[in-house]
């Protein structure tokens, strides 16, 4: 019985493995551009990380602002056949799979190509991409049709144990296991890495002289870069180069509430009200229950934080990246001194949160640059508690958990309330603890109908834009 659902089937004409069902893209203008659109190729066996580093890299790529995403080929072969029966589907000497699983690559790689000439910057290839062969049509494509750049990312794990628990995290529930138990699932998807085994060739600077890649070998023990280019792919091969995927626990806070909190102004650097130091020992009782093996303690310069952790018995380092957005000359300001003040300024923030700037300030834009250091050292650490402010944590939340510039300087974290994230699978588990201590409510959420101000504002933006056109 034919393996390809009657909707792929109508896409194939007969005998043919590899014909295009869409043309690609023409070549844009774009191709001579100093940052040309990048395909990222993920390269390796399956169980090798290689969808778990790809989701990770696109969220840091989008988080640092290079619109950037995923495109899976294991999608593409489940949404062109039936349901997936067994590992026979991959052996090597299944002619009519082969040409199904050639035909979603290029289908694949047509998307990825459309989606660069649209406005994406990079697309991550994720796919086997495992024999020279596919690199050779990747490359022929990618870069001498389009005359996008190209660099592959192969991981290299040869360790028994940890292939055998990425299987058993995240390939046992997927989807091509729906009706199969656990240990019959281990059993299929080990003979598939088998089938991949016997045609397996990896990125070898000798063979394939002219690609820019990298290689990761078990999760990061080791490195080798080759023929990378620009900036694009230094940033790439920093951040791969400093990820790890030891479990650990990240826990995020506000400083316990400050006596400006209770007066409504944002910035400065006052001390904890009575009810933020009942906060700072509630947080380092709840800590301390928690025995967290070789934890960590991050603080930002402002005496609010530092006074948070007084009582926390770990080690603990001072982050000026960790301060609070700089609100310029609205500084120690109510949102209604602004609003009277500055009305533009204020009707402004509100039109486009993340990029606006405070005259003499910063922006939430600012800031996501100002913590990428702050990131990456996190990313590098084991457990750790970040006491920071409310507009920073919003973008290191935005990080962890893939939110949108549009989201991220609405999202919420109140005073009082710790955040624990957990890498689990592709992503991370969030719960917030709420400690039993009152505080204000700092949150201003975006207002939903705009005021007369607003309205004026923005019939005046409408009538400049027109005398500008
Ligand atoms: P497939 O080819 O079947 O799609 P894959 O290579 O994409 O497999 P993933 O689905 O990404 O494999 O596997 C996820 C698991 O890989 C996670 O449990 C994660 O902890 C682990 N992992 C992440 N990075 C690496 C790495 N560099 N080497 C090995 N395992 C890794
Ligand atoms: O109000 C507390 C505070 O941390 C201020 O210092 C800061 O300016 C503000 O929150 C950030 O929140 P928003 O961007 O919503 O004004």
């Amino acid at each position: 019985p034919s393996l390809m659902s009657p909707e792929a089937k109508r896409l194939l004409p007969p005998n043919t493995a590899t014909v295009q069902t869409k043309p690609f893209p023409i070549r844009g203008e774009r191709a001579n551009y100093v940052n040309s659109p990048h395909v990222i190729a993920m390269v390796g066996l399956p169980a090798r990380g290689k969808t778990y580093i790809s989701k990770k890299l696109s969220r840091y790529l989008n988080w640092i602002g290079i619109n950037t995403r995923v495109f899976n080929l294991g999608e593409y072969r489940r949404h062109a056949t039936t349901a997936y029966k067994s590992h026979e589907f991959f052996r090597q000497d299944n002619t009519e799979a082969m040409a199904i699983r050639a035909q979603c690559a290029v289908e694949a790689l047509q998307d990825v190509c459309l989606w660069l000439e649209n406005g994406g910057e990079v697309a991550v290839f994720d796919a086997t991409n495992s024999t020279v062969d596919r690199r050779k049509v990747i490359h022929d494509i990618v870069v001498q049709k389009m005359g996008f750049k190209l660099f592959f990312v192969e991981s290299v794990c040869d360790d028994p144990l940890i292939i055998e628990q990425n299987i058993m995290e995240v390939k046992v529930s997927s989807p091509d296991y729906t009706n199969m138990n656990k240990d019959a699932a281990l059993m299929d998807f080990l003979k598939r890495i088998e089938h991949y085994q016997e045609r397996y060739q990896p990125l070898d600077e000798h063979k394939e002289r002219d690609i820019s890649f990298m290689k990761i070998y078990n999760t990061g023990e080791k490195c080798v870069v080759h023929k990378h280019e620009g900036h694009v792919q230094a940033r790439i091969v920093y951040y791969l180069m400093n990820i790890h995927i030891t479990p650990r626990t990240i826990y995020l806070t506000r400083h316990g509430e400050s006596e400006q909190n209770l007066d409504g102004r944002i910035g400065g650097d006052s001390n904890l009200s009575e009810r933020g130091k009942l906060y700072a020992s509630a947080l380092s009782k709840y800590i301390k229950e928690q025995n967290i093996e070789g934890l960590r303690v991050w603080t930002s310069w402002l005496k609010r934080t530092i006074q948070t952790v007084s009582g926390v018995t770990a080690p603990q380092e001072r982050w000026k990246a960790l301060n609070e957005i700089d609100a310029g000359i609205c500084e120690e300001m109510t949102y209604e001194e602004i609003k009277e003040k500055y009305p533009e300024d204020f009707c402004a923030r509100d039109q486009n949160k993340f990029a606006y700037r405070y005259p003499r300030g910063e922006s939430y834009e600012d800031l996501v640059a100002r913590l990428e250091p702050v990131i990456m050292e996190l990313e590098r650490q084991g457990n750790v508690l970040v006491v920071s402010h409310q507009a920073v944590l919003r973008c290191l939340l935005a990080y962890f958990l893939d939110k949108s510039a549009e989201e991220l300087p609405y999202l919420r974290v109140p005073l009082h309330t710790i955040i624990k994230l957990t890498p689990v699978a592709y992503g991370c588990r969030v719960e917030h603890i709420q400690l039993p201590i009152e505080a204000v409510d700092t949150h201003r959420s975006k207002p939903k109908i705009p005021g007369e101000l607003e309205e004026k504002f923005l019939h005046r933006q409408k009538t400049n834009l027109g005398r500008k056109s």
